[in-house]
């Protein structure tokens, strides 16, 4: 590490997914051996945190996402950022200038797909010439879909076009946070137009896959496809690495549900959002349905699960990998985040880090699956259908 005072900033420490992050980060202090601060624009709030937490060792420093000055004051104090501080679309880009600006390598928790293809977009050279690693989608939002699909891929054999779905299965609830994320981005994407994100060239052999709502004999469940983040990582993973996915590598996203009723009261709701979304004042109604800095409680979580399966083809080969464990929005995301800045930390001491705007699987690959696993989420490989 360098001669800076802190090995690891937490930007975001006074939300609601930032307040669990920075009680692991205090838990896991001594065991790692490292040095961190919690930063955020309400230095009272900071306080009341770190007292919360019990940790007065633990640095507390004041900046603003609008005030870039203090944003680099901030950055150039750590080796590693991570950010929790949401909506990124609003918050976000300020805070990855700044790191580029100061050196410092730097981890989020978005999942938002307009901001995740900007950073790329405008970073990535920039990065790789100051030598500064950016990984995206660092918490539930990329990591079991993103390493589940490396690890199928990576176990079909290399001469055929490969095919990998995945398909979640949870049963867990959403921040506020998350909440004004999701609606804002809905908003951008529906009002705005915003536009389609490309996943690059494709190549002939590439299989064609049909993402419409279906009964999946894969898994024995309905399946109804996700336009979220994980398919432009993914996407990003298979063209990085073309040895492990090929160069005709298909890739689809699945939610699923155990009856056609369940779909039709899913899809209902979402429907009615993306319609509310348009006018002013329901925009409104819908952001203040659930509070920023909120979100489901520690019971609530306690009994929240996720399931990530990932089913890959390749000629008569189906193999699949199972990513699964606890409350994936908030308690494992924590969890994903921590080890992941820890397995970041891990590959800049054995000069391992690449630099660029990189994936989970790029940046951290099998390093972050063997922390995981120590950390009690269950990752296995086996061929379909054992
Ligand atoms: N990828 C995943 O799996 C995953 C999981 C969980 C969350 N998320 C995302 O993470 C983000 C945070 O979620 P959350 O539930 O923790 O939200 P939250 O409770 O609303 O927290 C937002 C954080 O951003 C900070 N913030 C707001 N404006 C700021 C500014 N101008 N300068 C500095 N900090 C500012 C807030 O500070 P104050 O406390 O001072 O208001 C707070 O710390 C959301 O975008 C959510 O979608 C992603």
């Amino acid at each position: 590490m360098t001669t800076r005072p802190y090995d690891i900033i937490l930007f975001g420490a006074t939300g609601f997914t930032g307040r669990l992050v920075a009680a692991r980060l205090a838990e896991k202090q001594s065991p790692e051996g490292f040095r961190f601060a919690i930063a955020g624009r309400s230095i009272e709030k900071l306080e009341q945190l770190r007292q919360q937490i019990g940790d007065m060792e633990m640095g507390c420093i004041r900046a603003d996402s609008g005030d870039l000055q203090s944003l680099e004051a901030m950055t150039a104090q750590a080796t590693i950022l991570i950010n929790t501080a949401g909506p990124f679309n609003w918050y976000g880009e300020s805070v990855v200038k700044a790191c580029i600006t100061t050196g410092t390598h730097y981890l989020d928790i978005t999942g938002e797909p307009a901001f995740v293809h900007q950073v790329y977009s405008r970073y990535h050279q920039e990065a790789q010439q100051v030598g500064v690693c950016l990984v995206n989608c660092c918490g539930f939002d990329s990591i079991p879909a993103d390493l589940a699909t490396w690890l199928t891929a990576r176990s079909l054999p290399r001469e055929s076009p490969k095919t990998v779905r995945t398909f979640l299965r949870t049963n867990a609830t959403f921040s506020g946070g998350t909440w004004t994320t999701a609606i804002h981005a809905i908003y951008r994407r529906t009002v705005h137009r915003e536009e389609r994100l490309s996943s690059g060239p494709r190549h002939p052999d590439t299989p064609r896959l049909d993402l419409k709502i279906h009964f999946s004999r894969l898994v024995d469940r309905w399946a109804i496809p996700m336009p979220v983040v994980d398919p432009h990582i993914v996407k990003r993973s298979a063209r990085q690495l073309p040895d492990d996915y090929g160069e005709a590598f298909a890739y689809g996203q699945f939610f699923t549900l155990s009856s056609f009723w369940k779909v039709v009261r899913l899809i209902v709701p979402i429907a009615a959002v993306f319609i509310l979304v348009r006018f002013a004042a329901t925009r409104n109604w819908l952001f203040n349905r659930f509070r920023p800095g909120t979100g489901p409680s520690a019971e609530t979580r306690s009994k929240s699960r996720f399931e990530v399966r990932a089913i890959g083809q390749a000629g008569k080969l189906q193999m699949e990998t199972i990513v699964s464990g606890g409350d994936p929005g908030y308690d494992e995301t924590a969890k994903m985040l921590t080890e992941a800045a820890f397995t970041m930390r891990d590959r800049l001491a054995a000069h391992r880090l690449i630099s660029g705007v990189r994936t989970p699987v790029e940046a951290l690959g099998m390093d972050l699956v063997d922390r995981l696993r120590k950390e009690g989420i269950r990752i296995e490989t086996h061929p379909h259908g054992q």
